[in-house]
């Protein structure tokens, strides 16, 4: 992707991209939710790899009021520039594509989603909203209820944490909120081996 005209003034993705190609690549997803989209980096990255497979559909939730790592002030902005950001790769797409922002906390998005007619499923779910354990937890049990059988989880920052090591608040963190959700789901999920482990990786094999 020419990333010449976006406006990006953060980067936690493109570490990923290397794995994601792979994945993408095998999978194809064409329909995917995307929980947390700050200034739409991932968002961008998947309308330009996903629409070589076919017409893509893209679920962008956010509140864009920031989490707890996040300055709350310069949220208006960062919207300002996924709005931007989703217009260009949306132009320069090489195939067809709708994006559908929602902005609302994950929780009250994904209730929806759940409770919506005709209820879709998705091809890919990526968890990347607040990294506090309780809605981590809650975006994982609710997602997996939207992910379609065969369909692909990646949580981010599954190492991450607001404190330095040490001193964590561990429920300040995703990881105790993913081993949880894992753990419990252990039945109905494969994890990927060998992926980087700032993120985890997860396949639906059962409803
Ligand atoms: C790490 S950023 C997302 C980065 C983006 N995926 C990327 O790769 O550039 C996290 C985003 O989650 C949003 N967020 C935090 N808590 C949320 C919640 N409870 N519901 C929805 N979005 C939330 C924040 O506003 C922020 O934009």
């Amino acid at each position: 992707m020419d990333s010449s005209e976006f406006q990006f003034s953060d980067d936690w993705f493109s570490r990923n991209i290397q794995v994601w190609d792979v994945l993408i690549e095998r999978g194809k997803p064409l329909k995917i939710l995307e929980i947390g989209s700050y200034e739409g980096r991932s968002a961008c990255y998947l309308i330009n790899t996903c629409t070589a497979y076919g017409a893509l559909e893209l679920v962008c939730v956010d509140t864009w009021r920031g989490g707890v790592d996040h300055d709350a002030t310069l949220m208006a902005e960062v919207e300002r520039r996924f709005d931007r950001n989703i217009a260009l790769a949306k132009a320069r797409a090489p195939g067809k594509v709708e994006v559908r922002k929602i902005k609302a906390a994950s929780n009250v998005a994904l209730a929806a989603l759940i409770h919506s007619d005709g209820r879709e499923t998705f091809d890919l779910i990526y968890i990347d909203g607040s990294h506090t354990a309780p809605d981590v937890l809650t975006d994982a049990v609710l997602a997996f209820e939207l992910l379609r059988v065969q369909g692909l989880m990646i949580f981010d920052d599954y190492l991450w944490s607001m404190e330095p090591p040490g001193q964590q608040d561990p429920l300040n963190m995703p990881k105790p909120a993913i081993d949880a959700f894992v753990n419990i789901f252990q039945r109905k999920l494969m994890i990927y081996e060998g992926t980087p482990n700032h993120q985890l990786y997860c396949e639906k094999v059962s409803s």
